[in-house]
């Protein structure tokens, strides 16, 4: 008897937990009841599900590390699809530096040139690769992760996919050092002294 009038409670507590952790882990993108959303209520055609705003992504000369986009904002069509790419161009010895996406894992592929990447998993162990033209790499969700291009000579380009139709972008340097946290909290927390802060602070700014 004692046992049987338990069991709701029991049942409950469990219910709450699963929902608890299932609410803490939930970053992804939500799931939609219809077969696509469009902006309004007028009709669309083949063109709303088309995007070209990639096609002069072949720059082999590019000037500075550029991302083409193509996330739910450049590309209307992917709401509520979670799928997304980017076009990632490395001149010879350019560095994307370490920063996470939120809301997707990123599978990267190489499309011409050699890359170094790597990410750092919730242990801080480092995995890092060097990538040949053809290689793919995954950088799990939320993660902190870079890409470099070692080859002074010679630049890259890496077309990523997202399991999101807007997977986000935190940089590491931008969010710590950009957005106005307390000089002193940052000389603290990287153990060092505020010139030096202010000296990183002032690099970012250019
Ligand atoms: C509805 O959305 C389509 C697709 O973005 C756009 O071409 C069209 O101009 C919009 N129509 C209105 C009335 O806002
Ligand atoms: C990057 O290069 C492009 C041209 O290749 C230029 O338009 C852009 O201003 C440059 N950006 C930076 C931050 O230097
Ligand atoms: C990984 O990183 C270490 C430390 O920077 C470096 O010595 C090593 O060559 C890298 N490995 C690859 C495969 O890029
Ligand atoms: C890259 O260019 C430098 C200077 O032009 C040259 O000394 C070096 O041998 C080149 N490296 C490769 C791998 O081609």
């Amino acid at each position: 008897m004692a046992t049987s009038s338990r069991m709701p409670i029991i049942l409950l507590l469990g219910l709450a937990l699963i929902l608890a952790i299932s609410r803490t882990t939930q970053a992804n993108d939500p799931d939609i009841l219809t077969d696509f959303l469009t902006p309004n209520s007028s009709s669309v055609d083949a063109s709303f599900f088309t995007f070209s705003g990639l096609s002069a992504y072949y720059n082999p000369n590019p000037k500075n590390f550029t991302v083409l986009k193509a996330t739910m904002n450049e590309f209307p069509a992917l709401n509520g699809q979670s799928v997304s790419y980017a076009v990632l161009q490395f001149p010879a010895a350019a560095v994307n530096p370490p920063h996470t996406h939120p809301r997707s894992a990123e599978l990267l592929l190489v499309m011409l040139g050699t890359l170094e990447v790597g990410f750092v998993d919730t242990k801080n162990v480092l995995y890092n690769q060097t990538l040949q033209t053809g290689d793919m790499f995954v950088f799990p969700k939320g993660l902190v992760h870079f890409q470099y291009n070692r080859n002074h000579n010679q630049s890259a380009i890496a077309i990523s996919a997202f399991g999101s139709a807007n997977g986000g972008l935190l940089s590491v340097p931008k969010s710590v050092f950009t957005t106005g946290i307390d000089d002193n909290v940052l000389a603290m927390s990287f153990k060092t002294d505020v010139p030096t802060v202010q000296k990183i602070e002032l690099g970012l700014k250019k």
